[in-house]
């Protein structure tokens, strides 16, 4: 199509006011956003949710388009400084802090509110600027239940509130400060309903009636989203339900939530689903109109894809984070501190680059500890990985990553009596708060002050129609030394949505001392990534992964040498087989690597290969030289990579394959080797056709495209290209 008839339709479509739809796929955001409260101002939708005990608090989130939120402000930084909220003395406010929370917009001003059964006091914030702040609060007392606010348009202002069904209705006065002496305050209806009998309101008045939307779970059904409604607030409601629908194959009902227009007067449902160990999630649904009944979803089901006018970018509750920051204050919004944390007790300005966590208050394990780092993990599947330095630990001091609930799994470093740095996995041995305590399931000797640690979250899997599976809920732990090569530790563990925490795993940094204050540990960066979910349509302008520093290779085009002369240089034996460096034969040097008790022919000796020097579908040359001693008098080996490309199966390919002669060393090479499109999760190995006879491998190299690497050579009676 020439130039002149593209620009030609999109003026034509622009005049006609044609806008692109685009495929939307429910949960819109997987990840623990629980409670939404959305509000329209203007063009730009906001929403507050709870984050309960993390610190800062109630999020507020920004949207243009109703399906990519960001995280632009929090309501508070501390909602209290007692022992409660500061984990002192044996207290906590795990399940409790900021709880279901109302956001309007009345008259150039916005407003919060929430009760929090840790203070048993409510909260009414306001500012002019929801992005910026600041916000004045005043409080009340008392814990007001799943609350929502209401401006009449008499100028009467109200609070909507209640649980077990009961739904009553409290007057403020016209200032906002407190509720309005002898103003109105009774019950507005009960919904009679067995179960969980209805909590959670929305209100909102929308031509002549006022509705109240609330979630209830009646026994034998699944949690079901209803609509009250009265053309007179304070009284004779009628009710509907709304929505009684799971997601796809996911059953949890979709509930609690209230309802937004947008500027083109289409009506959508914000309400959330429990999805196991992850949390609870928002699911937008479409609404329409019937009688003057807001009705949800599509045909009464929450879709699991359906069309909005528009693009939209991907939403990014947790990301990458360097740790490159100027000030402590610019600390990126994704992370909270569990419970109120100790602002001189963490740094990411001491050592440049460096996120350090100092160890002031001594604590038997995790869920006692302050100033744990966290941040949200996010279906269907995602990775945190940390660089820890650990060399300014003490003794009796733990550290590390942590997948982050009541049920909690660790993965991290301990500095033994002996001094000795042990790299652990642990989990929660305990079944309440007050006897957690950190049971370790897995140790091992570390070696170096530097270690990387690593989580991998699945919560479910997602079906060729874009539902979720039922839960998976599995999170492995991993240590390195290197960044690139991984070991498992510890077990696999198996995730729940505990109510004693009441909010979804997290992954999060922590350092606490079990014996004296005033060790540390200093955190590099944690790198984030996740499986795709509900991609947008826009490029995504956050630019926050970490992009891996390139390695360069050395002057002789090398990017790896493995010569075997003092260790075994990141090589790992296959499966069954062992590995160690032995003087009994060396091509260059003193010594190889001895590659023995092999049960099959593919168990062999290998690397992986770094994605900082190997990309995919670019050319590079390798080689390495082996030899036998034990065995026929001459057998095929063949030099291997083995990789992922995102399909079910791994893939492997041949690099080299060359007859070796018994007790001659043999150079397996191929000086123009391309590594296949899209692999990632590379192993470079060597193995032989058949049997499982000893061998020896020397001189391992990976190079720019076309080196020449020197070598014995080959027998010359079989090579690559003859084969292939
Ligand atoms: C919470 O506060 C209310 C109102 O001030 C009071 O009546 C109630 O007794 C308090 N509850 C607790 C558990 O302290
Ligand atoms: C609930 O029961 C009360 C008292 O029995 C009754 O007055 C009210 O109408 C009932 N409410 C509903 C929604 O049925
Ligand atoms: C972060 O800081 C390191 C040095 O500490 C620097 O090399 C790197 O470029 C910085 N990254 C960004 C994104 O600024
Ligand atoms: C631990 O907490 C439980 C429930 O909160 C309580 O019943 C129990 O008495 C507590 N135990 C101790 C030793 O404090
Ligand atoms: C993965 O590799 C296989 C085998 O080479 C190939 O058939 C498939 O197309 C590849 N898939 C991707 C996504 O590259
Ligand atoms: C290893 O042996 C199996 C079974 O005999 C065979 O299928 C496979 O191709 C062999 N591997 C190599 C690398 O030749």
């Amino acid at each position: 199509m020439k130039c002149f008839n593209l620009i030609h339709v999109f003026i034509t479509l622009f005049i006609l006011g044609v806008v692109r739809a685009t495929t939307v796929y429910n949960p819109i955001i997987w990840a623990d956003v629980p409670d939404p409260d959305i509000i329209r101002v203007d063009d730009t939708y906001y929403m507050v949710s709870t984050t309960m005990f993390f610190n800062p608090g109630a999020p507020i989130m920004k949207s243009k388009d109703l399906v990519s939120w960001k995280i632009c402000n929090y309501v508070y930084d501390k909602l209290a400084d007692g022992d409660v909220q500061n984990l002192a003395r044996g207290q906590h406010d795990y399940s409790h802090g900021q709880w279901a929370t109302s956001l309007r917009y009345h008259k150039g001003t916005f407003y919060v509110f929430f009760g929090s059964y840790g203070t048993n006091k409510s909260y009414i914030f306001k500012t002019k600027d929801i992005e910026n702040g600041p916000w004045t609060r005043t409080e009340l007392g008392g814990m007001y239940h799943d609350a929502s606010m209401i401006f009449d348009d008499d100028g009467r202002n109200y609070l909507v509130y209640g649980a077990g069904g009961e739904i009553r209705i409290k007057e403020f006065n016209s200032e906002m400060t407190d509720f309005k002496r002898g103003g109105a305050d009774k019950i507005l209806f009960r919904t009679n309903l067995s179960g969980l009998a209805g909590e959670g309101s929305h209100v909102q008045k929308i031509n002549n009636y006022y509705y109240i939307f609330i979630i209830a779970w009646p026994n034998g059904k699944g949690r079901i989203e209803i609509c009250y409604r009265s053309k007179d607030i304070l009284g004779n409601y009628e009710s509907r339900t709304v929505l009684d629908s799971g997601v796809g194959s996911y059953g949890s009902g979709v509930a609690q939530g209230g309802i937004v227009d947008t500027p083109e007067g289409k009506w959508y449902g914000l309400l959330f689903q429990d999805h196991g160990s992850v949390g609870r999630i928002p699911v937008l649904v479409p609404v329409n109109w019937q009688s003057d009944w807001p009705m949800m979803g599509v045909n009464g089901r929450a879709p699991v894809t359906f069309q909005i006018d528009g693009d939209f970018k991907t939403t990014k509750l947790a990301k990458s984070d360097d740790f490159n920051y100027s000030s402590n204050d610019e600390l990126d919004l994704v992370w909270q501190w569990n419970h109120n944390p100790d602002n001189s007790a963490w740094s990411v300005t001491e050592r440049e680059g460096w996120l350090r966590l100092k160890n002031k208050y001594v604590v038997s394990e995790l869920l006692r500890a302050r100033n744990t780092l966290t941040m949200r993990t996010e279906g269907p599947a995602c990775t945190s990985i940390v660089k820890m330095d650990t060399s300014k630990m003490k003794v009796g001091d733990y550290a590390g990553l942590s997948a982050f609930q009541f049920k909690y799994g660790n993965v991290g470093v301990y500095v033994a009596d002996n001094g000795e740095k042990r790299v652990y996995m642990a989990t929660n041995g305990g079944n309440e708060i007050n006897n957690s305590r950190n049971y370790i399931e897995q140790e091992t000797r570390m070696s170096g002050n530097e270690i990387y640690l690593k989580l991998e979250f699945r919560f479910n899997n997602v079906g060729n129609d874009g539902s979720a599976s039922n839960n998976i809920d599995r999170v492995n732990f991993y240590y390195s030394y290197d960044g690139d090569k991984w070991t498992k530790i510890g077990k696999e563990l198996g995730m729940t949505y505990d109510l004693t925490l009441f909010t979804g795993y997290r992954s999060a940094l922590y350092s606490y001392p079990t014996k004296s204050t005033g060790g540390y540990v200093d955190f590099d960066y944690i790198k984030y990534t996740r499986e795709k979910w509900n991609q947008g349509t826009l490029p995504d302008d956050a630019d926050d992964d970490i992009k891996p520093q390139p390695i360069e290779p050395d002057e002789n085009g090398y990017y790896f040498h493995n010569t075997f002369e003092e260790d075994e240089d990141t090589w790992t034996g296959r499966h069954t087989a062992s590995i160690q460096v032995s003087q009994k034969a060396a091509y260059a040097g003193k010594s190889s690597l001895y590659c023995y008790k092999r049960e099959y022919n593919w168990t062999g000796a290998q690397r992986t290969l770094s994605p900082k020097m190997f990309k995919p579908g670019e050319t590079y040359s390798f080689s390495v030289v082996v030899r036998y001693d034990e065995g026929p008098a001459s057998q095929n080996f063949y030099l291997t990579l083995q990789y992922e490309n995102g399909t079910d199966e791994v893939q492997y390919d041949k690099i080299s394959i060359e007859s070796v002669k018994k007790g001659e060393w043999t150079q397996l090479a191929n000086a123009n080797y391309k590594i296949p499109a899209n692999a990632y999760d590379m192993y470079f190995y060597v193995e032989t056709e058949e049997g499982e006879d000893s061998f020896y491998v020397d001189e391992a190299i990976g190079a720019v495209a076309g080196t020449a690497i020197p070598g014995p050579g080959s027998s010359g009676e079989l090579n690559y290209k003859s084969f292939f």
